[in-house]
């Protein structure tokens, strides 16, 4: 009788536990009675379950404390382990809500087996990972033998079947058991035809805080997001500990977590959950821009990189204030550490250059006629015309002085902008006769002293003096008087300035519009005099508020922006990259340099936007085809946020600089204020 009784107390209660699990797991009920029945049988006593599945509290002893006693010489026991170190060094689990774990409160939240969608996008777990600091998601998932778990599935939906039979179609569990067959069906078809595996997930989300309040304040917002993405979430009460046991990267969910939280998934939708979707810009060997703002990951780019970039070149836009020059001096100081050489050429605010420079040991020079720097432009720099001879040997030897020659007429021509041909005959003459006297001639050995080293250079001085001394060329004198003896004087001198630094800053701030193209062309050339010196070593242009440029000159005359198109186009050749800054987006695409602005852009593999006014983004989006949503980013984008174009990636970013950095930088009234009070 005794016995009887028994057994009917536990044929109740077995039905009464898995009417519960049935209602609470839902349609994936069947799958969780597989996996129950699968690990102990109904003979089983609820201790040898617990003999079967200890507490994770008792494995983890075992497994660390035990083997690490059994490892420890005698001798040595007593002493600061491993362990000792890596364990913290207080637990507080005597609250309902959280542990405390070294003084930071730590709050658990599972995902219920049955609290996930049935149909997912890919990297639907992305928003949690993504929820932010303080919340930190372990996800675990567990193969199990396919064959077992077959049969299983086999078995039960059989059952399902055989019981939907005796079941009438009205009754409330219908539905439940129909979902189970047509789960279990999916689950065979996966398993049989896509020879998919079977795993069991968990997902346990972890909550930390310095106080109670701001931890009440983020579970809660843990929670609304996870209904948000349909997902039931529920608090781990009394088994906080348990759930940070498990959360630790060692592979153990503590069972009852485990049980609770599980969920059957098959391969593809494993691999759809993998959580990390957000695009994001890390290369290898690049220099850090800033952080991804949705996730935080880091955007490091190596524009070199060859493979993954067309080319070097970049372009960064932005309003006044939005932060462009502030990023291209980060940019700038962070390839100077990395030993690329940088030029920076600034037309207006060179000014904001120089704490920078001077701190890394760069070289600042002023281009104005008011300036003690001075640039020779009829100097001869290059030690060799074939920039391959570094790579093979090359028996060219092709004329220095020749070239140079080239570049000697365009400068006249941009002096005088009507020259004739006859003029530039008798300049070429003179020029040739100029060099003479110094003794360089079209041979290139001329050029050397017997040390090697080379000769003394002509300036544009000797030059005039040259011109004035025969009565055919004495007009042609008075074209570059201004530059031997007038008030651009300090243009005719010999170079003054070290130009062999790493970090050069060109300053043509105190140029006016109609000598900025010849300030830009000197610039330009001695940088791509040194660009040209090699194809190996990497060298990075940078061009800030290039649009005061663009608008030198009209037409065909617009010499600036077609030196700076051909800076884009070549180069890439020479293993460089070229970087421009622009402000006025709208007037330097519709203006005579327009055509140049839209080549320059098509040349350049990254984009950087910043903070852009509602038209200027409009035209943003046009030249740039941008979406509707990047382009509303972009007139949300606050001071030092940007909308990063790399090939196909577009990643919203946070630029950041170091606090010397930005002290080194900033332009900012109230820094400036700041600091001038120190
Ligand atoms: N990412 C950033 N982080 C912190 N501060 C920034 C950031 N970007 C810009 N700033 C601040 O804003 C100031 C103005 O930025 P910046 O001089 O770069 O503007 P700009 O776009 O070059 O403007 P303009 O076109 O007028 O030259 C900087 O001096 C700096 O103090
Ligand atoms: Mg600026």
């Amino acid at each position: 009788m005794k016995f009887t009784l028994l057994k009917e107390v536990q044929t109740v209660s077995k039905q009464s536990k898995e009417e519960i699990r049935r209602v609470t797991f839902g349609k994936f009920g069947n799958e969780e009675d597989i996996y129950e029945e699968q690990e102990h049988s109904d003979e089983e006593t609820p201790k040898v379950h617990q003999d079967k599945k200890p507490s994770l509290v008792q494995k983890f002893k075992d497994t660390f404390v035990k083997k690490q006693e059994e490892e420890t010489p005698e001798l040595w026991t007593g002493q600061t382990s491993v362990l000792d170190i890596i364990a913290p060094s207080s637990i507080d689990n005597g609250s309902r809500d959280y542990v405390v774990v070294d003084g930071i409160y730590h709050s658990y939240l599972y995902v219920a087996g049955y609290g996930y969608n049935t149909r997912n996008e890919m990297a639907w777990l992305s928003p949690l990972v993504e929820a932010g600091d303080n919340i930190g998601i372990s996800f675990t998932f567990r193969r199990m033998p396919r064959e077992k778990i077959l049969s299983r599935i086999s078995q039960k939906t059989m059952l399902n079947r055989s019981r939907m039979r005796d079941v009438g179609d009205t009754r409330q569990d219908f539905e439940e058991l129909d979902d189970a067959i047509s789960s279990g069906y999916y689950l065979k078809e996966g398993m049989n035809r896509a020879a998919q595996d079977f795993y069991y997930m968990s997902t346990v989300i972890e909550v930390t805080a310095y106080d109670e309040e701001d931890l009440e304040q983020r579970v809660a917002d843990v929670m609304t997001l996870c209904s948000s993405m349909s997902m039931v979430c529920k608090r781990a009460d009394y088994k906080h500990e348990q759930c940070f046991l498990s959360s630790l990267p060692v592979l153990s969910v503590e069972p009852d977590i485990e049980r609770k939280a599980r969920r059957n998934i098959l391969t593809d939708s494993l691999a759809a959950s993998f959580p990390f979707s957000s695009f994001e810009v890390y290369d290898e060997g690049g220099i850090f821009l800033g952080l991804n703002k949705y996730n935080r990951s880091v955007a490091i780019l190596d524009i070199f990189d060859s493979d993954k970039y067309a080319n070097a070149n970049g372009c960064i836009f932005g309003t006044t204030g939005a932060g462009k020059t502030f990023l291209l001096q980060n940019m700038a100081l962070r390839f100077r550490m990395q030993g690329t050489q940088v030029f920076i050429i600034a037309p207006v605010k060179g000014h904001e250059y120089i704490d920078a420079c001077e701190a890394i040991g760069g070289k600042y020079i002023k281009i104005a006629p008011s300036s003690k720097d001075c640039i020779n432009i009829m100097e001869i720099r290059k030690t060799s015309l074939s920039t391959d001879c570094e790579i093979k040997e090359d028996t060219r030897n092709d004329s220095i002085l020749a070239e140079k020659m080239q570049s000697l007429m365009i400068f006249f021509s941009l002096i005088k902008n009507d020259i004739t041909q006859d003029e530039l005959n008798l300049m070429d003459s003179a020029v040739i006769r100029t060099y003479e006297t110094f003794g360089i001639t079209f041979d290139n050995k001329s050029l050397f002293e017997e040390d090697g080293s080379f000769k003394k250079m002509p300036t544009l001085k000797d030059l005039y003096e040259e011109l004035l001394s025969k009565e055919d060329t004495k007009k042609l004198a008075l074209m570059i008087e201004k530059f031997a003896v007038g008030s651009l004087a300090s243009f005719g001198r010999e170079t003054n300035v070290d130009l062999t630094n790493k970090y050069i800053v060109l300053d043509m701030t105190e140029m006016t519009d109609a000598l900025k193209p010849i300030g830009m062309f000197m610039a330009l050339e001695f940088v791509w005099d040194k660009a040209k010196e090699s194809r190996i070593q990497k060298k990075v242009i940078f061009l800030d508020e290039l649009w005061t440029l663009m608008g030198c000159g009209s037409g065909t005359r617009n010499l600036a922006g077609s030196y700076v198109n051909e800076i884009f186009r070549l180069i890439r050749g020479f293993g460089g990259s070229a970087i421009q800054a622009t402000q006025d987006l709208s007037s330097s695409f519709s203006s005579d340099a327009g055509k140049y602005s839209k080549e320059i852009l098509n040349l350049s593999s990254f984009k950087v936007i910043l903070h852009l006014e509602e038209d200027e983004a409009f035209t943003a989006q046009k030249y740039l085809s941008l979406s509707d949503e990047e382009t509303m980013q972009i007139i949300r984008n606050g001071r030092g946020e940007a909308l990063l174009c790399a090939n196909k990636n577009k990643v919203c970013i946070d630029i950041k600089a170091s606090p010397l950095m930005y002290n080194l930088i900033t332009t900012k009234r109230t820094d400036l204020e700041k600091r001038r009070k120190k």
